[in-house]
């Protein structure tokens, strides 16, 4: 039976025989497959498996500087590239969900292509692509629309001429966790919500500004930690803000304001493919609306998000 200590040694031994001396490049994303792909690749050939880790400016609030010294922490090779300007000029005045998403898809191609050709003699493109991934990638939905746009305009970026290594093709989420677990990856690390590859983008309704994501980050930032404090992250599968494209009145002293509105939203779901919202605590709900508006300036209401996947998706956009 399959167990998570004989896979790491069979693919470890099996990624020295196939790799031998050669370089390998991997983007880093944050996420538990990317780094759980890159721990074993690192346990095969060490330093020459280069890692990047591109900063989209659309990030949870400190992610990039945080997991990147985690990253380094760990022993990986990894290069953080900061492209946050790159990316929001890209989406500059861009509202469309799915041009947002392919502004993001090209730029991300672009950058890492860049990054790549630093890397003198590569070999191998690896990627954390698990085994839903693999049968999802049928759909004509998801990255491979943008690979495609991109491929339709300039022709392929060098790094997809790379030969492929997926060293995690055949596995389920859960067990991708127990290999990380195996590898001693920080449990915080594996046990992370799922995050989507457009980030924040797709949660700030409409265009996005500089001050747009600092607020947005803000607001998760106080929804996510309270939900670490009162002990319900890991009762949650999935949850963030969104901003809306409202402004709503309220009155601050004497003053009325007329100011932004955040949406929060928490699901249950084992997949994805369908979620509950989930019946948080009213007192923790009370406690988060009340600390958003008081902390986070240009935010005056707090909406909680009620609507389960189907109809509603999880994103709202
Ligand atoms: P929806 O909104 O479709 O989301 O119910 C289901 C899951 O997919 C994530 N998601 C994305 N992930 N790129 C990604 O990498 C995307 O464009 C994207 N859109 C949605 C979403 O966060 C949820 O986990």
């Amino acid at each position: 039976s399959w167990t998570p200590g004989a896979f790491v040694d069979l693919t470890v031994s099996e990624l020295k025989e196939k790799i031998g001396n050669d370089k390998v490049v991997l983007g880093l994303s944050g996420g538990v497959d990317s780094s759980v792909a890159a721990v074993l690749l690192h346990q095969a050939i060490g330093k020459n498996l280069y890692c990047i880790f591109v900063n989209n400016g659309l990030l949870r609030k400190d992610e990039f500087e945080s997991v990147l010294h985690q990253y380094k922490d760990m022993g990986l090779n990894v290069k953080g590239v900061d492209a946050s300007a790159r990316f929001l000029g890209a989406l500059a005045g861009i509202s469309d969900p799915e041009l947002k998403r392919k502004a993001i898809g090209n730029t991300f191609i672009e950058v890492f292509d860049d990054e790549a050709h630093e890397i003198t003699d590569v070999t191998y493109l690896a990627q954390g692509t698990i085994y839903p991934d693999v049968i999802e990638s049928i759909s004509v939905n998801g990255p491979s629309v943008t690979i495609k746009s991109h491929h339709n305009v300039g022709g392929l970026p060098d790094f997809m001429k790379l030969k492929v290594v997926e060293p995690l093709r055949m596995l389920f989420k859960d067990e991708v966790r127990r290999v990380g677990a195996e590898l001693e990856i920080d449990p915080e690390l594996l046990g992370r919500h799922p995050f989507p590859g457009p980030g924040l983008a797709i949660r700030i309704l409409g265009d996005i500004t500089e001050e747009k994501v600092r607020i947005l980050q803000e607001v998760d930032h106080i929804f996510i930690q309270g939900l670490r404090d009162a002990m319900l992250y890991d009762k949650v599968w999935q949850a963030g803000a969104i901003l809306l494209p409202v402004q709503s009145v309220g009155v601050m002293g004497d003053e009325r304001t007329y100011e932004q509105v955040v949406a929060l939203r928490a699901v249950e779901s084992t997949d994805g493919m369908t979620a509950d919202w989930v019946n948080l605590p009213y007192e923790f709900l009370q406690k988060t609306s009340n600390t958003i508006i008081n902390r986070v300036k240009g935010v005056n209401r707090v909406v909680y998000d009620i609507s389960s996947k189907p109809p509603a998706t999880i994103e709202w956009e």
